[in-house]
């Protein structure tokens, strides 16, 4: 890896997240009022404690799914007044308790930046225009004022907004076709930027490669929306099938084409227009899922219950190196993917779980989020890989070790995340800092190798803590490791 041989800028909207109004995610997630921890506006301190330590920069709200038919109004104004509505993409009952100014307070005291989903499913532009209005407009109009009035003096200033959710998926409240969809998307997005031109707009990609939408989507959506949007989404979900965990292991193989099918798609539709705009990815919703409930069957019965406990996974060892491998995927493709966010955030396939009135704890996948965030600082640099394959049954012949790094000017540091996808040989690594000298290995650290089934449980112990890895030897200009099987590791180093 050399210093001079630069991917982009790592983009620090990489470590985002995603915050629906689904299961346990928001009730007795980030806001539980009679929790022991709970602040004045109702929200979980030890949540937001472990919010700030997993280095989350951006959150996606309120959906997901269940922004197809929401309603925002709903959830502003005095709390007693909120009407509760039936939420028809996860079968639940909406209270409205928290809305889009207690999001907000929360994500000033979170220390993270907004990412706001609009409703395309059941409504439109008018809609999407009188949430912004009401959200960014400092005062002195019918929606501005209704903010201040509900105690928001200043706008919020939310600067990216994804044009509706998923809207090819069959499961979705008011699927649509690709042109039907992107000249909506399209429509809205003029409609927003004749009040701020200068926001960034995600049109919806795909639900997921496997949509027999994908490819004649993007194309269609982009081909009715490009010179109005700026982004493009993305979502993927990973799960080991048929006990095939050497595949599995590499997940970020997936994420790779398709991030690469997708910007072919949207450079081969610029080409056409003979733009010189590109249109950025927004990962906004990847993670490791089992899916025992899928998107399409949603919970049913007569019961309409108030945050049930829904999508909850358990995560093991295995889900964490996986998750390390993505990120090593997103990092990689910094020059076209400019945010991304993990589904989700709390306790719905999320990083962080609580039991209600109880403690909040760290799942495996919590580490190597964590451990990227913090260090993932500077520019992203171009790795050339050289050594030895494997081969799986999903993606064939591919290399045994994955890898990015990144590197920081004014530190010095360089950071090396690596993942070692063979299952049961450990992987000898020679890093070539090629045109620097190497002056200290700050640290080495590893998630995995050992009981790769693990998972985490409220009273630990906490099996995908990054473990001291001692075999990181330096001088000169390169470094040699080892990466134990199926592991995830992070080297930092002082070069110049
Ligand atoms: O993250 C869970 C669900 O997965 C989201 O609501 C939806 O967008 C996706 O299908």
């Amino acid at each position: 890896m050399d210093p001079r041989r630069r991917v982009a800028p790592v983009p620090r909207r990489l470590f985002g997240s995603f915050v629906e109004h689904l299961g346990r995610c928001v009730y007795t997630g980030i806001y539980e009022p009679e929790h022991p921890t709970a602040d004045a506006d109702g929200f979980r301190g030890d949540v937001l404690a472990l919010v700030r330590e997993l280095g989350v920069t951006t959150v996606r709200y309120p959906g997901g799914n269940f922004v197809s038919s929401y309603r925002w109004e709903d959830g502003v104004g005095p709390v007693d007044k909120r009407p509760a509505r039936l939420d028809l993409a996860w079968h639940s009952l909406e209270t409205n308790a928290f809305g889009l100014d207690e999001f907000m307070r929360w994500v000033g005291k979170a220390g993270v930046d907004p990412i706001m989903a609009v409703n395309l499913g059941t409504r439109g532009t008018a809609e999407a225009v009188d949430l912004l209005e009401y959200a960014n407009h400092r005062g002195g109009s019918h929606l501005a004022d209704q903010r201040r009035d509900n105690g928001a003096v200043d706008p919020y200033g939310i600067k990216l907004w994804c044009l509706g959710n998923e809207m090819d998926g069959p499961w979705q409240v008011g699927q649509r076709s690709a042109t039907e969809y992107g000249r909506l998307a399209a429509q809205t997005a003029k409609a927003m930027r004749r009040f701020d031109p200068d926001l960034e707009l995600v049109a919806c990609g795909s639900s997921h490669l496997g949509m027999p939408t994908f490819g004649s989507w993007e194309r269609d959506v982009l081909t009715e929306a490009y010179d109005d949007v700026d982004l493009i989404s993305l979502h993927a979900y990973y799960q080991p099938v048929d006990d095939d965990l050497a595949s599995f292991l590499a997940s970020a193989e997936d994420m790779d084409r398709y991030i690469d099918a997708v910007t072919a798609i949207a450079d081969s539709v610029g080409a056409i227009r003979r733009s010189t705009k590109k249109i950025m990815i927004a990962f906004d919703e990847w993670n490791v899922w089992y899916q025992s409930a899928a998107p399409s069957t949603p919970p049913s019965g007569e019961d309409w219950p108030v945050a049930p406990p829904l999508l909850e996974d358990h995560y093991s060892v295995a889900d964490a190196v996986v998750v390390g491998g993505l990120l090593i995927s997103l990092l990689r493709h910094s020059d076209r993917v400019t945010a991304a966010c993990q589904a989700q955030l709390v306790n719905v396939i999320a990083p962080i779980m609580t039991e209600p009135g109880g403690s909040a704890w760290r799942q495996t996948i919590f580490h190597p989020f964590a451990r990227t965030a913090r260090h993932a600082q500077g520019a992203v640099l171009d790795v050339l890989r050289d050594g030895s394959t494997t081969t799986t049954d999903r993606y064939g012949e591919i290399d045994a070790v994955d890898a990015v790094s990144t590197w920081d000017d004014s530190s010095g540091e360089m950071t090396v995340f690596l993942v070692n996808r063979v299952l049961d040989t450990p992987a000898e690594v020679t890093i070539d800092v090629a045109g620097a000298q190497v002056s200290d290995i700050i640290e080495c650290v590893t998630v995995g190798g050992t009981d790769l089934h693990a998972k985490n449980t409220l009273d630990g112990p906490d099996h995908a803590a990054p473990r001291p890895n001692g075999s990181a030897r330096g001088g000169d200009a390169s470094v040699q490791l080892t990466l134990p099987p199926a592991s995830w590791t992070m080297l930092r180093l002082r070069a110049a």
